[in-house]
């Protein structure tokens, strides 16, 4: 019998989180572990600006967060989010496709690598499905983003697919991720395998130091 008191349903409570974590928990949790004070970086798809929020927690004051969204109405929600946490000072918002995403960076801080770049694929739930991420804009915005992170820095993707979302995205990012170079990049590929409700799978793409391959563990 463990120390833990039963409840009435004869059930024991959970003393510590879930070990099996879901793809949204998974890039936060890989994110947290690079990104500090004063870094750069990149949200893909603000939504409704969580991951936003977060990477500007993170960053803290001395750090810049770009955030884009192809949705007017999601960067409104978005700004709304870090201005009642006080994180709108080292946000910038932008409404438009994260595919230029590598040319605004280019302007805002050139030259500066990113520590991290997220990626939350798919629609908003409760807008416009037909705004859903897309496999060409995603695989241009990834490759920005790999160009440009640091060593050590990551590109992490919750990649939702099937319902309206479809395959589509899914297979191409997948033959993109699996194409990345081994020599220049880590990449993992972590999903649920026993529910039939297409949870999003979580996909990690780290940059190595230069001449190091990562070695089998
Ligand atoms: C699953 S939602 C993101 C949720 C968000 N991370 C959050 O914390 O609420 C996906 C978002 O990607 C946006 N999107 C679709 N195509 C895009 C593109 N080419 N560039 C940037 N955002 C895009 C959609 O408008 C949608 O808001």
């Amino acid at each position: 019998m463990t120390k833990e008191k039963m409840s009435q349903d004869g059930a024991i409570p959970l003393a510590k989180p879930p070990v099996v974590r879901n793809a949204l928990a998974l890039s936060h949790e890989y994110v947290r572990k690079v990104v500090g004070s004063g870094d750069l970086v990149v949200d893909a798809t603000a939504g409704n600006g969580h991951d936003t929020a977060f990477l500007a927690e993170l960053a803290g004051p001395d750090g810049l967060v770009l955030a884009f969204d192809v949705q007017e109405d999601a960067i409104r929600r978005t700004r709304d989010r870090l201005e009642t946490l006080c994180l709108l000072d080292r946000c910038r918002l932008f409404a438009e496709g994260h595919e230029l995403f590598g040319e605004r960076l280019d302007g805002i801080a050139p030259g500066r690598p990113l520590a991290a770049v997220m990626f939350n694929l798919g629609y908003l739930p409760g807008a416009d499905h037909a705004l859903g991420t897309k496999a060409p804009t995603t695989i241009a915005a990834l490759q920005q983003a790999m160009a440009r992170l640091r060593p050590g820095g990551l590109a992490t993707v919750a990649l939702y697919y099937g319902g309206d979302s479809g395959f589509e995205e899914r297979d191409a990012v997948l033959r993109f991720v699996e194409s990345i170079d081994v020599h220049a990049f880590a990449v993992q590929k972590t999903e649920m395998v026993n529910s039939r409700s297409c949870p999003p799978i979580f996909l990690c793409i780290e940059k190595l130091s230069p001449g190091k391959v990562r070695p089998p563990a």
